[in-house]
């Protein structure tokens, strides 16, 4: 019958590769987290986790995607932060955070770092507040697009440096790296999935992080918060989720093999070295789910004090 076939097609799952969709260009921070993870998950599902980039508007096109995908296990989505932020963003952001998906779990936190073209005058945060006020206008700030982690993080920047900057976005912050390496544009702010390696070789410059303790992969990066913004924090969780209605032992062979693929050294090694944590005990639907309750409220209420206005 129908129905017992349908079981037997989910005591099978998977039988053939997955489709991971990162709703961000390639190369960039979303992207190196899902490569790392779509690695360290193929033991446990006995298949092969294919990563799709599907950048725009800030991430919601991708997101959107999966919301609309087969509920089957074949279409997930590994988004950040931004899920959450979306919906105070957009007047049809394309998905509902509480009732298009179900959720898999959290996987990593990663701070973020204030960077800017290697020849950009300022040289640490105090030069950048009167290199920008000196400068009105002129200074142009890259992003991901609206709801993007960088988009957030530059948000709270405006807003710290009483100045406003010239955005331009991008389909990820990794075309948005291009052009800061290239001198195209002249500040960034992205996770350290992305920046690391670049501070390190001192291809860009790199002003301070926005989490409130400093990050031990970049030591000598002075917090936002001691740089004399008090509070200025911002941390980008990432989860995974599957369409609504994906059924029960489908989402149990996922929650499982996520906790497996944390558990891998070689996935927990690669996300110290970017300077991200692995949320080893969040990675289930309970956890998820109340960081997406918890946190989109919280932005709602972040984006009416600065006046950001729906698109
Ligand atoms: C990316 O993967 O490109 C980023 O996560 C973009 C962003 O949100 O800033």
């Amino acid at each position: 019958s129908a129905m017992l076939a349908a079981g037997a097609a989910q005591a099978e799952y998977p039988d053939r590769p997955i489709n991971m969709v990162v709703p961000f260009a390639a190369g960039g921070p979303t992207d190196n987290v899902a490569r790392s993870l779509a690695e360290a998950m193929r033991p446990a599902l006995g298949q092969t986790v294919v990563v799709e980039n599907k950048g725009g508007a800030g991430g919601t096109i991708g997101t959107t995607q999966v919301a609309r995908a087969q509920p089957d296990g074949y279409s997930i989505l590994l988004m950040h932060a931004g899920f959450s932020t979306a919906p105070s963003l957009y007047k049809n952001p394309g998905y509902d955070p509480y009732k298009s998906f179900e959720p898999i779990g959290l996987v990593v936190d990663v701070p973020m770092t204030i960077i800017a073209r290697s020849d950009f005058p300022p040289n640490n945060i105090q030069e950048l507040a009167d290199y920008v006020k000196k400068n009105k206008d002129k200074v142009s700030l890259a992003n991901a697009g609206i709801g993007a982690a960088s988009h957030l993080c530059g948000t709270m920047l405006v807003e710290a440096l009483g100045v406003q900057l010239l955005t331009i976005p991008y389909k990820g912050t990794a075309p948005a790296m291009n052009d800061l390496l290239g001198k195209q544009v002249d500040l960034l702010c992205d996770q350290t999935t992305n920046t690391t390696q670049q501070i390190d070789s001192g291809k860009v410059k790199a002003y301070a992080v926005t989490s409130l303790k400093r990050v031990p992969t970049l030591p000598k990066l002075p917090t936002m918060d001691e740089s004399g913004y008090k509070g200025f924090e911002v941390g980008i969780w990432h989860g995974m989720w599957v369409p609504k209605g994906t059924p029960k032992p489908v989402v149990d062979k996922l929650v499982k093999s996520l906790q497996a693929g944390l558990a891998d050294p070689k996935f927990q090694e690669r996300m110290k070295q970017l300077g991200a944590t692995v949320l080893t005990t969040e990675a289930n639907p309970q956890a998820l789910e109340a960081k997406v309750k918890q946190q989109v409220p919280q932005w709602a209420e972040l984006f009416k004090k600065a006046g950001v206005e729906q698109q």
